[in-house]
């Protein structure tokens, strides 16, 4: 499925790219550049992500602009955007495909997120969710930013006229101040100009990993030991999942399983072959299973699940040249898209051009 990494190998950008690619439906995802990627968004959000580059207009982008509300340093900033470039292109987003670039890099976004900024309401703004989370977690750090987050999420995907947003349930909601922030453009300067962007999934259901601790999902606010990464060496896995809370065992056949076990089989369900999970399974419901060797098991198979993105993680991270050519070539087609709208929408507003 993963296609091999191939250093020497440029990427043309195909000659017709915007031509043909106008007719097909145009997918916006923005990444949060908040560092290293674990299981739980690869089984989730990047198998979706590879499916959809090979039917539609992809752009993927690293949003690094966003993080800028809470004031990472500039190292912190650097390393991050760095890390979460190669861990998407090590698990297969390719950007012959898709396009795949960082925010800062099309910097029509802020131009446009400046247009949308005047039709967006404060009332509006304040209520939005996360905004509101956001100030009750920092109370010291209530900025203008934070306030615009969603314009600004608006203006990525209306900058390539998007209608599919490949997103979780927590964005909901910017997604819907999105299409309000489009609709509002569209009614002001009584054009149907930007079309609707929709969540949306591929097809198929997302997997949700659940995470070590025995508590919910996988993720990095739930604690380092809570998730497995992608680059995470085999030893550091075994180590997190040995560490993972178990109990005495079953004791009547059958019995349900408590959360923190059944998230386990939830996992293995994921990264074993089918008759592995049987085998557990069958001990369980027979009371005889060692939750020791079930949980060597389940590492050793996520350590094999994971082994060849880890190792072209590696590949791609020491080849500096390599990642430089891909941001290049993805500013370059993120910008093409980026100038033909902010060109437009000039037009629209009225922008002087004379
Ligand atoms: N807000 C998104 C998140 O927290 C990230 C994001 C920024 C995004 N801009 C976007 C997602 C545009 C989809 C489209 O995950």
């Amino acid at each position: 499925m993963i296609q091999t990494y191939n250093k020497n190998y440029t990427y043309p950008i195909p000659q017709n790219y915007f031509l043909f690619s106008r007719h097909m439906e145009t997918v916006v995802s923005g990444i949060r550049s908040t560092g290293k990627l674990h299981l739980g968004n690869y089984y989730g959000a990047i198998t979706n992500f590879l499916e959809m580059q090979n039917q539609y207009r992809c752009f993927f982008f690293i949003a690094d602009l966003h993080s800028l509300t809470t004031h990472p340093t500039p190292h912190d900033l650097q390393s991050n955007v760095r890390q979460v470039l190669v861990e998407y292109l090590a698990a297969g987003i390719d950007p012959e495909k898709a396009t795949i670039y960082i925010q800062s890099d099309v910097i029509e976004v802020a131009e446009l997120y400046l247009y949308l900024n005047m039709n967006a309401y404060l009332g509006e703004l304040e209520r939005a969710t996360s905004f509101k989370d956001k100030v009750r977690a920092n109370p010291d750090n209530i900025n203008a930013g934070l306030l615009t987050y969603p314009v600004l999420m608006a203006a990525d995907i209306l900058l390539h006229k998007a209608t599919k947003v490949p997103v979780g349930k927590d964005q909901e909601q910017h997604l819907e101040m999105a299409r309000t922030f489009g609709n509002r453009f569209n009614r002001l300067y009584k054009q149907e100009y930007f079309p609707e962007p929709y969540a949306y999934n591929h097809g198929k259901q997302l997997v949700k990993i659940p995470g070590l601790d025995g508590k919910g999902k996988m993720g990095k606010s739930e604690g380092e030991a809570n998730a497995v990464y992608l680059s995470d060496d085999a030893e550091t896995i075994r180590k997190k999942v040995m560490k993972a809370v178990t109990d005495s065992g079953p004791t009547e056949p059958n019995q349900t399983k408590p959360d923190y076990i059944q998230n386990l089989f939830d996992i293995m369900k994921v990264v074993s072959p089918e008759d592995t999970l049987q085998h557990f399974e069958n001990l369980y419901n027979r009371c005889e299973i060692r939750y020791g060797d079930f949980k060597k098991q389940l590492a050793a198979d996520m350590i094999s699940a994971t082994a060849e993105v880890r190792e072209r993680i590696h590949a791609i991270s020491a080849d500096d040249a390599y990642i430089r050519k891909v941001v290049e070539q993805g500013a370059e087609k993120a910008h093409e898209s980026a100038r033909s709208t902010l060109k437009d929408v000039r037009e629209l507003i009225g922008i002087r051009k004379f």
